[in-house]
């Protein structure tokens, strides 16, 4: 969603930022803005759309300085207009805000500052932060960064809701304040130079020491150093960490787009997920980062799984995962509904949250929630420094690397390695022999070449996308654990292609879905040979029988299945709770060329953005 990149030092701000921004582009937005310090005032350029029309605005007229704040808008509070696009500015003119997140009492603190004189300029909720601060500063009277502090301060405590902030005023030159409450900022620590940024990535080609800012810190930074202190008014303790990843981390390399390259990466970032988890001695899984003993896994007798969109998918899949891995009953829930549901849950209910980003709103809220319950709540998360990781009792990373594409593709692959993790470790407590858990550790080791082959089948693949990219309706089918993986195909084709494509088990074809068989309709089957396979062959003929097209994703060495459909993709063979993870593959890449074809701007699908930190 927005974005925020700021920066102090000796160098010009105005590339430093832009690149920022471009980094950002990732995460989704509809307009960019920049304010620039100058000796005895600032300098705005605002543009609806791309970060390039920002660029072509700064060159139209343009502006230098070291000092500066931007910020990529999302829309929430009104429309995608350049009065609505960040940095917003006070009622003096001379302080400027860019800020992530929701003010929940903006129309309240508005009509109050309306009341006192101020005018607003655009429909947002963040032009009443900017109006807040400003006035606090100008009644303070000094003019000096510790005043400027303690008005972000003064303002901050009459809000309710969530932001990342950065705040410039013209009158502290040389000088920049940030604070955050439910919205990621990082500080870089650079020489002579300091950065603020809502996501590392924007920052990482400058300077890899960071501070992950946390919820109700505010920091003062300068090109000589910075100050962290609290909402409260007490200094803070902070940690600087060095991020996992470098800057060749977010390029795109040698691929067209973040999508095909993060979907290349995942013969990596499955064996990733498993490094170092595997104990051929003990024939299980180890995740120290889970924080419980055998005894404690032992006495779960519930999982709940909740996340959204894409984790959701994972969480669905692992369901049946860890239910036949480990014979214990999952439940699994929408992260939004589960915040709002009042859930009877037994007392040794293990609840897991599955987030890559880590930030995402209603995954965050379900975590608080379920904690607030005393339950034990763990993630599974990619972004180590995010919020959910830093809150959650425990869990485990997926060491992904950063995941820029917005529609999620490796971040999955390693969720559903993560639950075959757990369903070894939990299986292994339980019911499963050793001799069971070395067989699932040998299979678990060839997965990477597993993968590595099932990509092999782009070009094949490719090919099926440009035979039905002009179709208008794509219906995914699948039974058992690769029901799951049909959504999750529809998803991922509906997301960059804008085809409207929906999920289904096999099985309710015949409950209504039918009706939408036609000649122009493609379905495709996930039929790989399995416990299932005569039951997906039957759905396979009603829908030939009305002339639907079927593509089928189906196992190495399969003959049935080319007898009967349009187009069959082969995957490598491999066990029930891995196939999963393989016939997922074919659906990105299908996705990937369907979009590619049609011509729609893949990494950055309309209206979406890569991490949804509002609710
Ligand atoms: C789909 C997609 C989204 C995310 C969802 C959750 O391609 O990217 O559906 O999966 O917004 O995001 P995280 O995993 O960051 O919580």
């Amino acid at each position: 969603m927005c974005g925020i990149v700021a920066y102090v030092g000796s160098s010009n701000a105005i590339p430093i930022l832009l690149d920022g921004l471009n980094r950002l582009e990732y995460r989704g937005y509809d307009s960019a803005g920049i304010a620039v310090a100058r000796a005895g005032g600032i300098d705005v350029r605002k543009a609806v759309g791309r970060i390039a029309n920002l660029a072509a605005e700064i060159q139209k007229s343009p502006v230098s300085g070291t000092v500066g704040i931007s910020h990529t808008r999302w829309a929430t509070h009104g429309a995608v207009t350049r009065e609505n696009a960040h940095p917003h500015t006070d009622k003096s003119g001379r302080l400027h805000l860019v800020h992530n997140g929701v003010i929940e009492n903006y129309q309240t603190l508005r009509e109050q500052l309306q009341e006192r004189g101020h005018e607003f300029h655009s429909q947002t909720d963040t032009e009443v932060l900017a109006h807040l601060v400003g006035e606090a500063f100008d009644k303070g009277g000094a003019r000096d960064s510790a005043a400027l502090v303690e008005a972000v301060r003064a303002a901050l405590r009459q809000v309710i809701g969530t932001y990342g902030i950065s705040v410039v005023h013209a009158d502290v030159p040389g000088m920049l304040v940030g604070a955050r409450r439910g919205s990621p900022l990082v500080l870089g620590i650079g020489k002579h130079e300091h950065f603020l940024a809502s996501d590392v990535s924007a920052i990482v080609s400058h300077t890899r020491e960071v501070v992950y800012l946390n919820d109700y810190e505010i920091v003062a930074l300068q090109a000589d150093g910075f100050e962290i202190s609290t909402l409260s008014g007490s200094g803070a303790d902070f940690h600087v960490s060095t991020v996992e990843f470098d800057a060749g981390s977010v390029e795109k390399g040698k691929y067209p787009h973040y999508m095909l390259k993060e979907i290349h990466e995942q013969p990596n970032t499955v064996r990733d997920a498993m490094r170092g988890r595997l104990s051929a001695e003990e024939a299980t899984a180890i995740l120290g980062g889970l924080n419980m003993t055998n005894a404690d896994l032992r006495a779960v007798d519930r999982i709940v799984l909740a996340g959204c969109g894409t984790a959701f998918h994972a969480a669905l899949a692992g369901e049946y995962i860890l239910e036949s891995l480990a014979h214990i009953p999952v439940e699994c829930e929408f992260a939004s509904e589960f915040r709002y549901r009042n859930i009877p849950f037994q007392r040794d209910t293990l609840v897991f949250v599955i987030s890559q980003s880590g930030e995402t709103a209603d995954t965050l809220a379900a975590l608080r929630e379920s904690r607030r319950k005393g339950h034990r709540t763990l993630g599974i998360c990619n972004n180590v420094a995010s919020t959910i990781a830093r809150e959650s009792d425990g869990g485990v990373y997926m060491h992904a690397g950063p995941e820029i594409g917005v529609a999620a593709t490796k971040s999955f692959t390693s969720q559903l390695t993560i639950f075959v993790l757990l369903g070894l470790l939990l299986g292994r407590i339980r019911h499963l022999s050793h001799s069971d858990g070395l067989n699932i550790i040998s299979e678990l080791e060839k997965l990477p070449d597993l993968v590595a082959r099932t990509i092999e089948l782009e070009t094949q693949v490719a090919a099926i996308a440009k035979k039905y990219a002009k179709a208008n309706n794509f219906l995914f089918m699948g039974r058992q654990a690769h029901y799951p993986i049909a959504l999750e195909g529809a998803l991922k084709l509906k997301e960059i292609s804008y085809i409207s494509s929906s999920g289904y088990p096999s099985a309710e074809l015949k409950h209504g879905v039918i009706a939408l068989i036609t000649e122009d309709t493609p379905s495709l089957f996930i039929a790989p040979q399995d416990a299932v396979f005569e039951k997906n062959i039957s759905n396979i003929e009603e829908v030939k029988a009305r002339r639907g097209p079927v593509i089928a994703i189906g196992t190495e060495g399969d003959t049935a299945l080319a007898k009967i459909c349009d187009d069959v993709i082969l995957i490598p063979e491999a066990p029930h709770y891995l196939t999963p993870i393989l016939a997922t593959i074919p659906l990105q890449l299908l996705a990937y060329h369907i979009a590619n074809e049609l011509g729609c701007d893949v990494d950055k699908p309309r209206n979406l953005a890569k991490s949804v930190t509002v609710e």
